[in-house]
């Protein structure tokens, strides 16, 4: 095995090759600023509710209050959960002579003294004096997906096109804090949805600008044209979420004619699969595999708790389909367990990976914590039988000198001391879900030569970067002294660019450090990083270390 040293230790002996535009500068790399550099905290992934999955397009101010009210009482709120999402259903497709959207008096009324019935703004709210946030739906096109109903009837126009910049204005207006947009209407008109969503999140900035709201920007195109690739910070988005992959299951509404669907654990592990893009989630854009089905019809409930790990390991949004009001003791503990909570709500905001599979369906998934050391590990069974699996801190990019602690996290309990790896019994379609602290990995560091000079817009490159893993983590370390985050577009060995947002930093003498994942698909010390401003304000990068 190749030697990599920690540069904090020992100097780096590999060379450095710069390419500071038609320049080609040399040199050792160094860590004078890691010590002093500050781990940079991203926004978490959304946690909340969605109407669609248990209400569908029946959802009014009644289904709203009263899934507001049981996230506060069946003690969601305090577990973290603060968006009450109202999802399609809300709006019948009628504008009025100036083109702003009207609504439904009856299925929106007045909810206090002074209000006007058919204002959304009174459903915002109620749900802000619960001390939670609201969210709203619309579509990318001319029609929604009510073209072709799930209940109800078919309502034509349900979508922003055409009106994007009066539409999420009327949303920040109102007062909500998220929006999603779907893509039926974007779908059926064959639009392109970089293009389309581009533009709304620069309506969504405008509509921000004028009423000094923040608009949660959610993607909803199912994954078409792979949005990973275009998603993070579209249109500038500061933080944003896209749909992976199709819905789990469709809607099942008590009473109503598909009440008897079922959700299935299938559906959820294809969801999980589908969402796996690690090297587009990072600094605050998470990729969103569909709202939760935990709790829903068709699931057990360790079925529950596996979904529950499978979208806290990958940091996924935590959005509850289920009816909030009817959840059963079992579901609300699976719901809420903090460590699990912790697990995705990590302020390094990194996607899990799998670092090591045993023969067909016998995993290990590892997701990097802020804590220095500390893995979050999924030990996931997909076999018909009960198997042993093993994790080794190596897979972890632990070192196998230090033993390491480990905790079951729905056991809820430290297991013990163990040296260079854990083995679990885990039964068929079952997962354990631990978190593994111990002697934190190797980085090999390289800094820009002529760092001085690097940022004048220029592409900055940084050649013969070698790193353990195919996905390796990649910590960055730049000054940002704006107030408001920076952006860079990165390319590993010529791959679809990703862009990384940079929070401000404070002063210009303490570096920050945001973290990565990068897919290294050269063997060897060949790989080449290279980052290019997107606009003429981009951060200062000093240094980057790879795992
Ligand atoms: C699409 C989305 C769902 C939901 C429905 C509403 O299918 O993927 O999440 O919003 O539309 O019709």
């Amino acid at each position: 095995m190749r030697e990599f040293q920690d540069s904090r230790r020992a100097p780096v002996r590999l060379v450095v090759l710069i390419v500071f535009t038609s320049m080609i500068l040399t040199g050792p790399g160094a860590e004078q600023a890691a010590s002093a550099e500050v781990q940079i905290a991203v926004p978490p992934p959304p946690m909340g509710w969605s109407s669609w999955n248990s209400f569908s397009n029946t959802v009014d101010a009644k289904i709203i209050i009263d899934q507001a009210n049981a996230m506060v009482a069946r003690g969601m709120a305090k577990a973290g959960y603060q968006y009450v999402n109202i999802d399609e259903g809300w709006w019948r497709g009628e504008r009025d002579a100036e083109g702003n959207i009207t609504v439904d008096a009856q299925a929106w009324p007045a909810l206090a003294p002074g209000e006007r019935a058919g204002d959304m703004a009174n459903i915002v709210r109620y749900i802000h004096h619960l001390g939670l946030k609201a969210g709203i739906y619309t579509d990318a096109g001319m029609d929604g997906c009510s073209l072709v109903p799930d209940l109800g009837p078919v309502y034509k126009h349900v979508g922003s096109e055409g009106h994007y910049e009066q539409d999420f204005l009327q949303f920040a207006k109102w007062g909500f804090d998220y929006v999603k947009v779907d893509w039926c209407g974007g779908d059926k008109e064959k639009l392109d949805p970089a293009v389309q969503y581009a533009e709304i999140a620069r309506a969504i900035a405008e509509a921000e600008a004028v009423t000094g709201r923040r608009l949660y920007f959610s993607i909803c195109n199912w994954g078409d044209n792979s949005p990973w690739t275009w998603a993070p910070n579209v249109g500038g988005a500061p933080a944003d979420i896209w749909r992976t992959s199709g819905d789990i299951v469709d809607p099942i509404v008590a009473h109503q004619k598909h009440s008897g669907r079922l959700a299935s654990f299938p559906g959820v592990l294809s969801n999980f699969d589908q969402g796996i893009h690690p090297e587009a989630q990072h600094t605050g854009f998470y990729n969103d595999p569909d709202m939760m089905v935990v709790g829903m019809p068709g699931l057990t409930d360790v079925q529950n708790r596996v979904h529950m790990s499978l979208w806290a390991i990958s940091a996924a949004p935590l959005l509850v389909g289920a009816d909030l009001a009817t959840l059963s003791d079992a579901t609300l503990a699976t719901l809420t367990n903090p460590d699990v909570l912790a697990v995705d709500q990590d302020s390094l905001g990194l996607q899990g990976v799998k670092v090591a599979s045993y023969g067909d369906g016998l995993e290990v998934w590892s997701k990097a914590l802020s804590t220095a050391g500390e893995r979050a590990v999924l030990l996931l069974n997909r076999t018909g039988d009960t198997a042993p699996i093993t994790v080794h801190w190596s897979d972890l990019g632990l070192t196998d000198s230090s033993p390491a602690s480990v905790r079951d996290l729905w056991a809820r309990k430290e297991l013990g001391s163990f040296s260079s790896s854990y083995s679990a019994t885990v039964q068929s379609n079952d997962a354990a879900m631990l978190i593994v602290h111990g002697g934190e990995g190797k980085l090999t560091t390289y800094t820009p030569v002529g760092a001085d000079d690097m940022h004048k817009g220029q592409k900055l490159s940084i050649a013969n970067v070698s790193s353990r893993v195919p996905v390796a983590r990649v910590r960055i370390s730049y000054t940002n002294t704006d107030k408001a985050p920076r952006f860079e577009e990165l390319w590993v060995n010529g791959q679809i660019a990703t862009r990384i947002a940079f929070p401000p930093t404070g002063s210009d003498n303490t570096p920050g450090a945001v973290w990565i994942e990068a897919l290294f698909d050269r063997a060897g010390a060949n790989n080449v990083l290279r980052f290019s401003p997107i606009s003429g304000l981009e951060p200062r990068i000093e240094s980057i270390a790879v795992e």
